[in-house]
């Protein structure tokens, strides 16, 4: 079997064995509430999560149960971020319902800059060959709790991937720590360019 084959085959045993452990945004969540609740996110994560820095991430159109996840592991100081982990602390399971509801409704704008089509494809290229678009959904906009990469920030992704690569951003599982092993700085940015500025609404 292929290595894309297991890859393939993993994500997909993958997406089973978390639907048990991860829920899915809650059936009473609240995207009103989480508008209200989400006013002091804005501050960093943009309007509407449209975020207008490189380092921060847009949360506009995540999938809801990706925001959930990341949200309870900075709760539960899984993953520790100096800046977003005191913000996590106190916000309780409705808080995560609530305001992932309300930012996975929410529209990313198209990003405002362009590659050379190129090293678009390139990238397209890269993305496909190391499975990115069997777990992170074929149009990169992500799925259940596998995030959007398409329209991301770009400083915010190229720091995530170096971070998986070396070990040091925290995840539910460890299957991304895996998928970022044989990436080279090259490709880093490259992934980097190429997804920040793919525009998949
Ligand atoms: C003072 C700035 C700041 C505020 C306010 C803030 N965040 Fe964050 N947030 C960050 C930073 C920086 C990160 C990236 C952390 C990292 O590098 O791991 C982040 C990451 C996240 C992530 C993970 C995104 C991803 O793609 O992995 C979520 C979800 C999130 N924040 C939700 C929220 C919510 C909801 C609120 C409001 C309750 C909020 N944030 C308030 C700065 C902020
Ligand atoms: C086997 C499935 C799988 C593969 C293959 C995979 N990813 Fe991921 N990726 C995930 C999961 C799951 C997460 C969320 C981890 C967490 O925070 O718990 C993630 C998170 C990320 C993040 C963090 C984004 C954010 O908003 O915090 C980036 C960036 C990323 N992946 C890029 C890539 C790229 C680029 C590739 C291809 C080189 C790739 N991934 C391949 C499953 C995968």
């Amino acid at each position: 079997m292929s290595v894309r084959h297991r890859a393939g085959r993993a994500a997909a045993a993958l997406l089973c064995a978390l639907a048990a452990v991860v829920p899915g945004v809650a059936a009473g969540a609240d995207a009103e509430a989480g508008r209200q609740k989400a006013q002091l996110c804005m501050a960093c994560h943009g309007e509407n999560g449209n975020s207008a820095q490189t380092a921060f991430p847009s949360l506009a159109g995540m999938p809801g149960q990706f925001i959930v996840s990341a949200l309870y592991q900075f709760r539960e100081g899984k993953r520790v971020n100096a800046i977003m982990s005191p913000m996590a602390a106190h916000l309780t399971n409705a808080d995560l319902n609530d305001l992932a509801a309300y930012f996975s409704a929410q529209k990313l704008r198209p990003p405002s800059a362009t590659i050379a089509p190129e090293r678009a494809a390139q990238g397209r290229m890269l993305a496909q060959k190391n499975n990115c678009t069997a777990c992170h959904a074929a149009t990169l906009t992500g799925q259940q709790h596998i995030p959007r990469l398409a329209g991301q920030q770009r400083e915010y992704l190229a720091v995530q991937l170096s971070a998986f690569r070396a070990g040091t951003r925290a995840e539910m599982d460890g299957v991304m720590t895996s998928a970022a092993q044989g990436l080279s700085a090259e490709d880093i940015d490259l992934l980097a360019d190429y997804l920040s500025t793919l525009n998949t609404p």
